[in-house]
């Protein structure tokens, strides 16, 4: 597995890898864990070659406590990347990334507007100016994101729609802690309480399944928000109920179409999100 820092040396690299076959890629903000690994043997297992990039983008938080929260383990990263089959780990600085401060403005229309997009403004912008940018340096095949964030897979897909980038969108599924909790960096700042009570939002998302013949769209919304508040560790940012092609909310379940209930919850200093398909 080779490590690069700086863009010019990723290029060279994977020109060299290119001639192999098809690249793979796996766009991180590092502090990995099962859920990432599971992106990475799913490009190795569909492609002749695995790109990693490790970057803790700035642009994408809007809060700046946040970022400097954000964990942050480059060598314990490569190491549980050795033997995962990854070829090549791209860990760029700042400066490296951003040279110039990025002016770009995505127009996302209302996938910017609602459930993350709303509670974080500028965060899809962020993330998609230092996506676009990895996609220009590693020109992968194939790019693999999980679906635990359903709305950036969404916003990436119409990114690179917008501007006829090459790559293959892979949605990979979310990958759960043994109690139900999705798997996700945030986890790592949980202290063990907290990590315990959140897997409620999981068990939680997973009975309104079964509760969809009972209750209307905004009935079922009020229990998984009252069951999640009840929790003395919890508090509901959202919970919004969405068709899943389109991301816009429902109001019936005779509305036509997949559908998928998407949270955001607090607990403690942590904010998680997660999602289920209803249909
Ligand atoms: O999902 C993430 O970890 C980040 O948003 C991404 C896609 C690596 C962009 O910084």
């Amino acid at each position: 597995m080779i490590q690069t820092n700086t863009i010019t040396d990723t290029r060279e690299r994977l020109q060299e890898f290119r001639r192999q076959g098809s690249i793979g890629f796996v766009p991180t903000m590092g502090a990995l864990h099962q859920g990432h690994l599971s992106l990475v043997e799913k490009a190795a297992a569909e492609n002749s070659i695995v790109a990693v990039s490790i970057f803790v983008n700035p642009t994408q938080f809007n809060n700046p406590e946040d970022l400097k929260r954000y964990p942050r383990n480059l060598a314990s990263d490569l190491e549980l990347l050795k033997d995962s089959g990854c070829h090549l780990v791209f860990a760029p600085g700042e400066k490296e990334i951003y040279p110039e401060p990025d002016i770009r403005r995505f127009d996302f229309g209302h996938l910017d507007q609602i459930m993350e997009g709303k509670h974080r403004p500028g965060h899809f912008n962020g993330v998609a100016q230092v996506v676009s940018k990895l996609f220009d340096i590693v020109k992968p095949d194939r790019a693999y994101f999980g679906i635990k964030d359903f709305q950036q897979l969404a916003v990436i897909k119409k990114m690179t729609k917008i501007l006829h980038l090459p790559v293959e969108i892979i949605p990979c599924p979310i990958i759960r802690e043994k109690n139900g909790l999705a798997m996700s960096s945030r986890n790592e700042l949980l202290l063990p309480e907290e990590r315990e009570n959140a897997s409620l939002i999981y068990k939680t998302l997973a009975n309104a399944r079964n509760l969809t013949g009972n209750k209307s769209v905004q009935e079922l919304k009020n229990w998984i928000q009252e069951t999640i508040n009840q929790n003395p560790f919890l508090l509901v940012e959202y919970i919004e109920i969405v068709d899943i092609e389109n991301l816009l909310p429902i109001s019936s379940w005779n509305e036509k179409g997949g559908k998928i209930a998407c949270i955001a919850v607090r607990c403690g200093k942590v904010r998680l999100i997660d999602n289920i398909i209803l249909n």
